[in-house]
């Protein structure tokens, strides 16, 4: 069944959807475009948005982008359409790296994400508050991976030793990012401690340090001396071992970045919506040495591309996102120009 060409205002309300998805350092580094038919919408990388230091290859990027196009599928099933993605990765600037397909409608039938993800979309953030000693029930963890597993990915949630061994590749990529000067630089360029801001990381969402320096958390206040603007919140005790699962893709290229950016989101969304929260630890993602070492030996070949935390606790603190009209290239509106 063809839909009717999508409204002004359903464009905005998918763009919001897009443009709510996590992204590294809240860099939020997309952009779409209605095709003429105002039956597809292409997404874009936006490069002037990329963080190049912490993430050289945009493989950040990418997977970031895959998390808005996640959203923007799940908002389009909201409003009725049947979404058909294609992936275009490898097209830098000018090209869409993806286009979204919404010319169907959605049959009468199962909810195509087992449940309406879309409540999930502005509720979910990042919660770098330490959790409760408490288990997440195995129902729920095997229903994260089966998600993570439908879209293409592998995402492995680890037992005590695993989580261990990671947890100390974590604190020894986080010592490295403290100690380089330009990856610090880079950082607080996304820092946003004062002003009213439509990106970046305010001061409510940097997050405590572990006082037990158990579960080493990104810290965005880097080291001393720091603007005072930039202290760093108060150390607390976090959670004795932490859920943390890692997701892997087979490939390493755009697609498979694409394709976890998607995973990422799905997970994220139905943990929100069981009540846990979600933090992602990706620095030791980010040196060659540590992402190789990352991978579990019984897991066989693949290549991680997140580790994630799970658990019950605080929310996160809202962060900023920039206004649709900004993120979204609408066509001029002809009842505008006629003073409709
Ligand atoms: C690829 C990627 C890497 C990220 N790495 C980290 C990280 O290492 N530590 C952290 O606390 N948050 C990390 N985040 C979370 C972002 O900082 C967060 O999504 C962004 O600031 C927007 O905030 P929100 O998730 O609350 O909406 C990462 C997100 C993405 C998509």
């Amino acid at each position: 069944m063809i839909s009717p060409a999508l409204t002004r205002d359903e464009l905005r309300a998918l763009a919001a959807a897009g443009g709510a998805a996590p992204s590294l350092h809240n860099s939020q580094p997309w952009r779409f475009r209605p095709s003429a038919d105002l039956r597809r919408l292409e997404v874009y990388a936006d490069y002037r948005r990329a963080v190049p230091v912490t993430d050289p290859d945009g493989r950040a990027l990418h997977i970031s982008i895959g998390a808005a196009l996640f959203n923007l599928r799940v908002a389009a099933v909201h409003f009725g359409r049947a979404p058909v993605l294609r992936l275009q990765p490898g097209h830098p600037g000018r090209q869409p790296i993806a286009e979204l397909d919404l010319a169907e409608g959605r049959q009468a039938g199962p909810e195509p994400f087992g449940r309406d993800l879309y409540p999930a979309v502005f509720l979910r953030h990042s919660s770098r508050e330490p959790f409760a000693n408490r288990d997440v029930p195995e129902a729920v963890l095997g229903e994260l991976l089966d998600a993570a597993h439908t879209e293409g990915t592998v995402m492995t949630a680890l037992e005590e030793a695993e989580v261990r061994r990671v947890l100390d590749l974590t604190a020894e990529a986080e010592a490295r990012i403290a100690a380089d000067v330009a990856r610090q630089t880079e950082t607080r360029t996304w820092l946003r401690p004062e002003a009213p801001a439509v990106d970046g990381i305010p001061a409510a969402a940097f997050g405590p340090q572990d006082h037990d320096a158990r579960v080493p958390m990104r810290s965005f206040t880097g080291r001393p001396p720091a603007p005072a603007v930039l202290a760093p919140p108060p150390t607390r005790r976090f959670e004795a071992l932490p859920q943390l699962a890692t997701l892997t893709t087979h490939g390493d290229r755009a697609a498979d970045w694409l394709r976890a950016g998607q995973a990422m989101e799905r997970v994220w969304l139905l943990a929100t919506l069981h009540g846990l929260r979600v933090s992602v630890l990706h620095q030791a993602v980010e040196w060659p040495d540590t992402r190789r070492l990352l991978r579990d030996p019984e897991q066989g070949p693949g290549h991680v591309q997140l580790v994630l935390r799970f658990g019950y606790g605080p929310p996160g603190a809202t962060t900023p996102r920039r206004p649709v009209d900004e993120i979204l290239d609408l066509p001029a509106d002809p009842g505008a120009a006629q003073g409709m």
